[in-house]
């Protein structure tokens, strides 16, 4: 089959795009409002972009609060989602009023980060302190919508002790979670090893 996205003629119950480009990792991103409010909200349109430095985005379809507070205060942290958290990174999707406390909401404790204001999610192994780099808008059909990828550069990383084994980072320990299509989401709980391609024996 073939569609085209503009079109929607895919014929199908539901559109099957997010299907196409899957696992994606989930940046469970908070940030501080103007006032000091926390704010706590995953995001699937998140990946890593650049090692040196480490640099990290989120795009945004709408203009939520996450990227209204990065642009704000010039900073957020990505909480890594993972298995044993998935209920409350679900939970944090609800769109709650702004001016409500959303790391409480969802009956999580902060811990303080080391170089930004913004907490962190203390339940959660892997945290990313982050300094908000720049926006670029992206095209959007809704008039008047703005849809935007938050880019930030990555300034301290938190890593609980408790999930290194041998010096690395134990998956099995970790456990992330990720989006799929749909209302499916995955673990990563089985990992292979591939060496890196050679020619006639010369890597
Ligand atoms: C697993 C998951 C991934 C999500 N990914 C995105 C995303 O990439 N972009 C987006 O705009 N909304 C995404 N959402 C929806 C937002 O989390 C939701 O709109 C949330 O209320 C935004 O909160 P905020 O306004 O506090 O930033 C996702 C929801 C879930 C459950």
């Amino acid at each position: 089959m073939f569609y085209e996205p503009k079109k929607a003629d895919h014929g199908l119950p539901h559109d099957p795009f997010k299907s196409c480009v899957v696992p994606r990792p989930i940046g469970w991103i908070s940030t501080l409002s103007r006032t000091g409010v926390c704010n706590l909200a995953p995001y699937s349109f998140f990946n890593a972009i650049s090692g040196r430095p480490p640099m990290v985005m989120f795009s945004s379809i709408g203009y939520k609060d996450s990227q209204r507070n990065c642009e704000d205060t010039g900073e957020f942290v990505v909480n890594l989602a993972t298995w044993d958290l998935r209920e409350e990174v679900n939970q944090t999707s609800f769109s709650y009023p702004s001016g409500v406390d959303e790391m409480a909401g969802a009956g999580l404790q902060p811990a303080a980060s080391r170089i930004v204001k913004v907490p962190r999610v203390a339940a959660t192994p892997v945290a990313l302190e982050c300094i908000y780099w720049k926006t670029i808008e992206l095209p959007s059909p809704v008039a008047g919508a703005r849809n935007g990828v938050v880019m930030g550069e990555v300034v301290g990383v938190h890593i609980d002790e408790a999930i290194l084994s041998e010096g690395r980072i134990d998956i099995s320990k970790l456990r992330p979670i990720a989006r799929l299509g749909y209302q499916d989401f995955c673990v990563v709980d089985e990992v292979f090893t591939m060496p890196p391609p050679t020619l006639n024996g010369v890597g």
